[in-house]
Parts: structure tokens; sequence; C-alpha cells
């Protein structure tokens, strides 16, 4: 959509979202002391800068007029002070709705009254709105986006439009008009096993994103306690390099360092947030059932992105090759190691230049997957950086 929003994906653009540690057990204390954390943390001044309310923030029924009311218990004092204090921080508030009768949690929903709803929001000061996919009433999502897109661009707020149509009808194909991204799969879950899947359906409409419009294989679930630390490192980095809205989705209010260690990797953001926009692939797989992976894309400066993936349960040694890389056989690079796991050499790990090829071992238990960065250079021998 080109409203001049998500130029890069949805991060600086990036964000948070009360749903995956939270469910409907927010408020409005939890939103603001979400919102002070972002700031006290520096994740703000990293560019994670919109503090999304999903599901469960309205009442059951709409009032006498029509309109949507917050939930009087749990928000009290209303969407627009929420906002204001929000803004207040300089951060951005998201507010969530369906394209259907309800929500999903059976909150009303925003279909067929896509005017009415976008002004209220535009009058809060909402700057950003996921529209969600239940109780549909069997209409199809081409049908049901376009008039909530229209109506927010009536209201003269610029608001970053989130579809959340769960992948279906290919939305890739369709919703590059309509939305500043649009979900390509049904919800994840706290799992390697949910997270990898999603990565691999994502995978497929890489071509269909760019500038203005991305591919959401939905909110990260990084800290939020059923991965390791190595599977979150993968589940970012491949995230970061599909160039997906970067939504953290765990509480940030309580996190370990090791989860901030992960969100606020300043050079695997500048990844996700690169100029160029392209959504980076998987380039080549081996091994049982193609557990051996490597996924890379094409960066501004003469750069590419690179993630060696081992999701196999053995150490390995992963062989990135030129031509998977997109790079001329005779191109000699420098390769930074985004993760600087060479600090770390405990993990037996190393990641070692070889002529046309980048090669790394991984221990599958241990390590699972590292995220270099390579820079075309006319240098005699290759470094690393
Ligand atoms: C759907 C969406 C989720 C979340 C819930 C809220 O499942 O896909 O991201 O918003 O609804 O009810």
């Amino acid at each position: 959509l080109n409203n001049g929003l998500a130029r890069t994906p949805q991060m600086g653009e990036a964000r948070w979202n009360s749903w995956n540690f939270f469910a409907c057990n927010i408020n409005e204390t939890v939103i603001k002391e979400t919102a002070d954390a972002l700031i006290s943390t520096g994740l703000a001044d990293l560019g994670y800068v919109y503090v999304n309310i999903d599901d469960c923030w309205s009442s059951v029924t709409r009032d006498s007029k029509g309109q949507l009311v917050p939930d009087p218990k749990t928000f009290p004092s209303g969407i627009k002070a929420l906002a204001d204090y929000i803004h207040g921080k300089g951060l951005k508030l998201g507010i969530y709705s369906d394209a259907g009768a309800f929500t999903c949690q059976v909150r009303p929903g925003s279909l067929f009254h896509e005017n009415d709803d976008a002004s209220l929001f535009s009058s809060w000061g909402v700057d950003y709105l996921k529209y969600d996919n239940c109780f549909n009433l069997g209409i199809k999502p081409e049908k049901r986006y376009p008039p909530m897109r229209d109506a927010l661009n009536a209201t003269g707020r610029t608001i970053l439009y989130s579809l959340c149509e769960w992948g279906v009808d290919d939305p890739a194909l369709w919703a590059g008009k309509i939305g500043n991204s649009w979900r390509t799969t049904d919800d994840i879950n706290d799992t390697w096993a949910s997270m990898t899947t999603i990565a691999d359906l994502n995978d497929k409409w890489a071509s269909y994103a760019g500038p203005g419009g991305w591919n959401d294989p939905d909110m990260l679930e990084v800290g939020n306690g059923g991965m390791s630390y190595q599977e979150y490192r993968c589940h970012f980095s491949i995230w970061a390099l599909m160039k997906a809205p970067l939504l953290i989705g765990c509480d940030v209010r309580n996190m370990t360092a090791e989860t901030f260690e992960i969100i606020s990797n300043e050079e695997v953001l500048a990844v996700n947030q690169d100029s160029l926009g392209v959504q980076g692939r998987k380039v080549y797989e081996t091994g049982t059932d193609g557990c051996l992976q490597v996924w890379a894309g094409p960066l501004s400066g003469h750069r590419v992105a690179v993630v060696l993936w081992n999701r196999c349960s053995n150490a390995a040694t992963i062989i990135a090759g030129w031509a998977a890389l997109g790079l001329e056989s005779s191109t000699r690079v420098s390769v930074r190691d985004l993760w600087k796991v060479r600090k770390i050499d405990h993990t037996k790990m190393f990641l070692r230049m070889l002529w046309h090829h980048l090669v790394l071992e991984l221990t599958a238990t241990t390590v699972r997957c590292i995220f270099s960065l390579l820079r075309q250079s006319l240098a005699q021998q290759f470094s690393l950086g």
C-alpha cells in the first residue's frame, strides 16, 4: 500500500504487540508500563516505536450510538488518553479490530462499520491498525480488507494498515495495494516446530515483498520461554532476513538479558531495515529433509546477508557456495558475523572463508544458526571483519 508508511518493514517501524504474551490479560497499566520499558531499555531508540494493543481492548458490545467503546474495567481512561501518554513519550499507538462481525475473542468487529471505526481510531490518535479475520461471514478477504483501507485513508491521518488474514487466498498476490503488510500463515506459537514451519511458508512469497508492503510471518516469540536461546536467535535472524515486520511479543517489562541481547542486536536490525527492501530467502538446502540450510538476500552497498541454519539434530558443516548467494565466482568479500560468534570459542564453532565458499560448522545442540554479512571487496585476502 503506497501510503508513505512501512518503506522498511514495520520496525522503526518495529513494535511491540500484546497478544503473544498477554493474550486477553491486558489493561492500560500494562500498555503504559510497556511504553515506559521500551524507553528505559533503549529499545525505542533502536526503532521499536509502536506499542500495539491486540484483541480484548473493547467492550463486548457497541454503545447506543453504534460506536466501539473501550472495556471500562481494563481501559477506564479510554484510548485517547492512552494515545496521548504514548505520544508524549515519542512512541506510536497501534490498535486492533477485525474484518468480520466479531474479533477472534468475540468483541465487536468492524465489517460494515469501517468508516465509523476508522474515524474513531483517528480521533483517538491511533497510528496503526491490525485487522483480523474472524467471523468473516464467508466473504473473501479481497472484498473485506479494501473498505477499511479506504476508510483509513479518508480520515486524513496516516495509519499503518496491517492485514491479519492468516494467508487466506494467497494475499501476496492481491494485498500489495491494500495493506502495508499481510499475514502469510496461521498464528505462530512459541515452539521451534511452529517457527520453522512458518519461516518456510513465508519464504514462498518472497518476491512479492518490498517497500510499502511486506509478508508478515506473525509476531516474534523471542523471550516467551518455549525455545532455547539459540533457537530464538535463529527466529530473530530469519525474521530479520525475511524483512518481516518485527513485533516483539514478550513482556518487555520483565525480559532476561538474553532476550534483550537478541532483540536489540543493531546489526541484525539493520539488515531488516536495509533500504533495498529485498526479502532474503532460502537459497540452498541439503541433509536429511533439507535440515542444513542457507538463507540469503542482497542488501544495499554491495552486501549480502547470509544465515547458515542447522535444523538437524547433529553437528554439521554448512557450505554456502557463491552461486547460491548470487555472487560471481571471482568475487572477493569480507565477512562479518552479526552475532559475533568468534567471541564465544567454547561453542566450538568456526566460521571461515574458503575460495568461493563460506563454511561453518555448527553443533546443533548448542548453536543452530549463524548470521553473517558479506561485503564485496577488492581485498587481496578474505578477512573476518
Ligand atoms: C488471531 C490473530 C492473532 C491474534 C488473535 C487475537 O488469532 O491471528 O494474531 O490477534 O486473533 O484474538
